[in-house]
């Protein structure tokens, strides 16, 4: 089994495809900050998603993971477009699983309007809702007797510009503490996904105003899964890190469309065990690195 995990493409759309009434709060200071800073930071996205795309199909992935971000400011039009360009790679084999990034559920309307929940609830399913703890999360997919894929929500609104940080609920750790005790996902390799980095590619926590804020408590939870990997976005570098005392590596997809650095993680499956290959863009195409 081949998986592909990629994040943080931030696909835009033309500002003027943009309604006015979306330009509230915090989304004026996010389009400037969109001209100014990220339109030099992330060209041709569009153009590099096809090319992600074309590498899932030559290197015949069959499981998709990707832990969100795909849109800038969260709002309608951006849905739209982003969904139709992701919708391909729900017919990888065994299909499409993913989280909301914190853009995607930039200001408060984003998410009275459910629009995650309206354009990606299909990557949102669950294998047994007896151990969700609220509409959707945690999600748990089985994929045959070996592989298990364990998604949580850290991702929420921060109408303060300057913020950007995420947490995981309580309930939804408390949920993902007893879902790793579960016998039929404990003799699997487990992949844990959520959006936000517990730690930085030196190993240290990110910052309280782009960070995790319970990463410790999250990590914690996850320091006993033997056979696992943590799935995570939000830093748009692509890493990989050993935390002390946590079991399971961190692997961070960083962005797959950002100018320099774009990157994602392929895992070869063998039963339970696992081999991570980094992929990154050379030229026009995306190719497979030694990790
Ligand atoms: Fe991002
Ligand atoms: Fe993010």
């Amino acid at each position: 089994m081949r998986i592909l995990h990629f994040s943080d493409i931030h696909l835009d759309v033309p500002i003027k495809k943009i309604p006015l009434r979306e330009w509230l709060g915090k989304r004026v200071i996010g389009g400037l900050n969109l001209l100014l800073y990220r339109r030099r930071k992330f060209e041709n996205v569009w153009q590099r998603f096809d090319q992600l795309n074309e590498f899932r199909l030559r290197e015949k992935v069959d499981l998709v993971l990707c832990t969100g971000d795909y849109t800038l400011l969260g709002t309608e039009p951006e849905y739209e477009a982003v969904h139709r360009a992701v919708a391909p790679m729900y017919s990888s084999p065994l299909g499409f699983v993913s989280v909301p990034g914190n853009h995607d559920l930039y200001m408060p309307n984003t998410v009275r309007h459910e629009r995650f929940e309206r354009y990606f609830g299909s990557s949102m399913t669950t294998d047994r809702p007896d151990l969700k703890v609220d509409e959707f999360w945690p999600a748990v997919r089985l994929f045959g007797p070996e592989v298990a894929v364990v998604s949580i929500n850290s991702s929420r609104p921060n109408p303060l510009p300057w913020r950007s940080s995420g947490k995981i609920p309580d309930r939804q750790l408390v949920g993902l503490r007893k879902i790793l005790a579960e016998p039929d996902i404990a003799s699997r390799f487990v992949f844990i996904m959520t959006h936000y980095a517990p730690r930085l590619a030196n190993g240290q926590p990110d910052s309280w105003d782009h960070g995790l804020v319970n990463a410790d408590e999250f990590l914690d939870i996850c320091a006993p899964v033997k056979r696992g990997a943590i799935l995570c976005g939000h830093v748009h570098k692509c890493f990989r890190v050993r935390v002390p005392g946590v079991a399971p590596e961190l692997f961070c997809g960083g962005s797959a469309t950002i100018n320099d650095g774009g990157g994602f993680w392929v895992f070869d499956m063998n039963g339970t065990s696992m081999t991570a290959k980094r992929g990154e863009r050379l030229g026009e195409r995306y190719v497979l690195t030694e990790s």
